[in-house]
């Protein structure tokens, strides 16, 4: 049975109801096969599963989406439902931020500025602050979150570590269409022909990884890469295309190492990310 509870008191009692490990996966709704995902691994690793559906305003800019981004809590009701979850806690904006917008905000440090939050200035502030206070209002034994979302992801586990919260972040592989697309919420707003164009982003990032393997040193996979993208997307408008270690520090001549794309296809937004293993000094 999966509890709704849309306040902070309905969702303390139905928390403390629950004996045992709690893991907990954080959405904006919308939810597809790649939340599915965390939540199938969700359960594996806890013995309740709780899932947060909340558009943050606070992590959206003024020409961005937020009176756009869809809201289908009838439908991710019901996957909740499917998959097994014990609570979905969906508050209003009100119930998060009973006093307005936090005057006091998580700072992401660097990381926070370069790639997504140099296009999207304060979005991390944004992220980190509700995840905070999502972690203090749910108090989970283990957090999930998804690799399509690298950077995200990496700095969710720096505040938890900078700050000592105690919970253990688990990060989830990309969850793609057949064809190689990265499931995302976003992907709605793509025409069929934009829908082509955005492949171009993980076949880039495929060729990077294939070149990597065939022993191409950093430069060589980048421009693997660009050169598919071109080919593949030339309508995309591409905001970065870059090659780091695994912490997203400046990119590494050899071993572990991810490649992460950004690229505006029409007015959609679409982010993508490989992990790669550079195997010959460049
Ligand atoms: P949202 O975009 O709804 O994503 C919720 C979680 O699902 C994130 O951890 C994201 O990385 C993961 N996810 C999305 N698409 C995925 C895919 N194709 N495969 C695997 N995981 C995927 O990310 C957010 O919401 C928000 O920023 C949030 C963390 C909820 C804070 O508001």
């Amino acid at each position: 049975m999966t509890e709704l509870v849309q306040t902070r008191g309905a969702l303390a009692a139905a928390r403390a109801a629950r004996e045992g490990s709690v893991g907990v996966v954080m959405t904006m709704g919308a939810l597809h096969a790649g939340h599915a995902e965390l939540i199938r691994t969700a359960r594996e690793q806890a013995d309740h599963v709780l899932v947060t559906i909340f558009v943050n305003p606070l992590q959206f800019g003024p020409s961005e989406d937020f009176d756009q981004y869809p809201r289908t809590l009838e439908g991710d009701l019901e996957i909740c439902r499917g998959a097994g979850v014990d609570i979905v806690f969906a508050p209003s904006a009100a119930e998060v931020y009973p006093g307005g917008e936090p005057a006091v905000r998580v700072n992401p440090g660097p990381l926070g500025e370069e790639l997504e939050g140099a296009s999207r200035p304060g979005f991390f502030h944004g992220v980190l602050t509700v995840v905070l206070k999502l972690i203090n209002l749910t108090r989970p034994d283990l957090v999930f979150f998804g690799e399509k979302d690298y950077q995200q992801l990496t700095l969710v586990r720096r505040m938890v570590a900078d700050f000592n919260l105690p919970v253990r972040v688990v990060g989830v592989p990309t969850v793609r269409e057949a064809d190689g697309l990265a499931l995302s919420s976003r992907n709605r707003y793509l025409s069929a022909a934009e829908r082509a164009t955005a492949l171009g982003l993980s076949a880039a990032l495929q060729a990077g990884a294939t070149a990597a393997k065939d022993g191409a040193d950093a430069e060589a996979v980048l421009v693997a890469a660009r050169s598919v993208l071109a080919a593949a997307a030339p309508d995309a408008e591409l905001d970065y295309l870059v090659l780091t270690d695994p912490d997203l520090q400046p990119r590494p001549v050899s071993g572990p190492a991810r490649m992460l794309v950004a690229a505006r296809v029409g007015r959609t937004r679409l982010i993508d990310n490989m992990p790669l293993h550079l195997a010959v000094a460049g």
